[in-house]
Parts: C-alpha cells; structure tokens; sequence
C-alpha cells in the first residue's frame, strides 16, 4: 500500500509528500527524480533536446519502477495522471490523493522556477496557459480517491487534511 500525491505543478506534491511520508515513517519518492536520475538529465533538458514525448515514455518507465515498492509516499508530476496506463499503475498501487490550488496561487509559486517548468516556460500568458492546462486535466484529477484543497495549506497543514479525511479504516492499516 502506497498514498500517491498528484495534482498541477505548484499545488505542494513534493513538500506535502515529505511532511506526509515524515509522519508516517514511510519513504518519499518523487517520480520527477527518478526520471532525473535515471537519465542523469535535468527535466528541462529532456525536453528541449527529446521533447515531451519521450519524456512521457521515461515517466511511465519511472512510475512502474516507483510502484514496485511498498508503505511509501509518492509524488507524480503534474501530467503524469493524464496518461492512461499511468493512471492504471498508480491507482493500483495505492490510494491516490490529488492536492489543488487556485490557479493565480500555482502562479504565484511557480513564478520563481518557471524557467524550469517547460510545460509553462514560453506561454505568452502563464496564468492564461496554467488555467487551459488545468481544464485539460480536470477530469483525470476528479478520478483521484481523495481530492484535497491546498491553496490555504502549509505543507504540514495539508499532510495533516490528508490524513484525517482517510477513511478510518485506511488510516488504521496506515499507522498498524
Ligand atoms: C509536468 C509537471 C512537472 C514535470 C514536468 C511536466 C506537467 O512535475 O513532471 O515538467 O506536465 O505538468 P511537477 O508537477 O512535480 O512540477
């Protein structure tokens, strides 16, 4: 049993993750690392130099990696739940629980390393190109088990929403 964190660039997956993994003694593994890792080549540059269609091929090849393992916390970029076969592997491998944002508040914490970001880097109007992009993704977003608000939450804050909306039963297996 894994919880899986997905939801747009900017909505918390990775600090969330850590406060949630830290909680609950479990490893963090964040799929975007994994990719970076493997390829020994920063996301930006995988798709500047392969373009996104490989690198939707390394993030399914990372998933499947990431899903192997057990009682661990996993963050998935923010496309990855678009994919069918990703969305296959991760709601088999846990719980999945997507963390939202409006999406002037995305902007405003993606601003800083939107260089970095090539799903956003370039668009004319960020926040124009932040608010298609999330009505493309809405409905693979809505499918999650559990879908959290994190525009007013810390990282803590949110980790803390998570684990009391689990259903109780869950929540025991979680902590037994
Ligand atoms: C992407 C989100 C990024 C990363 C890549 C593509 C997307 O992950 O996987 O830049 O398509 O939204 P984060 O959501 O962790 O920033």
């Amino acid at each position: 049993m894994n919880l899986i964190l997905i939801g747009f660039m900017g909505t918390g997956k990775t600090v969330t993750g850590k406060a949630l993994a830290k909680r609950l003694g479990w490893r963090f593994v964040d799929v975007d690392a994994l990719i970076e890792r493997e390829a020994r080549t920063p996301i930006r540059r995988i798709f500047a130099e392969r373009g996104e269609a490989q690198f939707r091929r390394l993030e399914t090849q990372a998933i499947r990696r990431a899903v192997r393992g057990r009682r661990q916390v996993i963050a998935a970029g923010g496309g990855a739940f678009v994919h069918p076969a990703n969305r296959r592997l991760l709601q088999q491998a846990g719980v999945v629980i997507c963390l939202t944002s409006r999406p002037e508040v995305i902007l405003r914490r993606v601003t800083r390393t939107i260089a970095a970001r090539p799903m956003l880097a370039g668009a004319r109007s960020p926040l124009a190109r932040i608010k298609q992009l999330l009505a493309q993704r809405r409905p693979f977003y809505a499918t999650a088990d559990l879908i959290v608000d994190a525009s007013r939450l810390t990282a803590d804050g949110a980790a803390r929403a998570i684990l009391t909306r689990l259903h109780p039963s869950l929540l025991a297996d979680l902590t037994a």
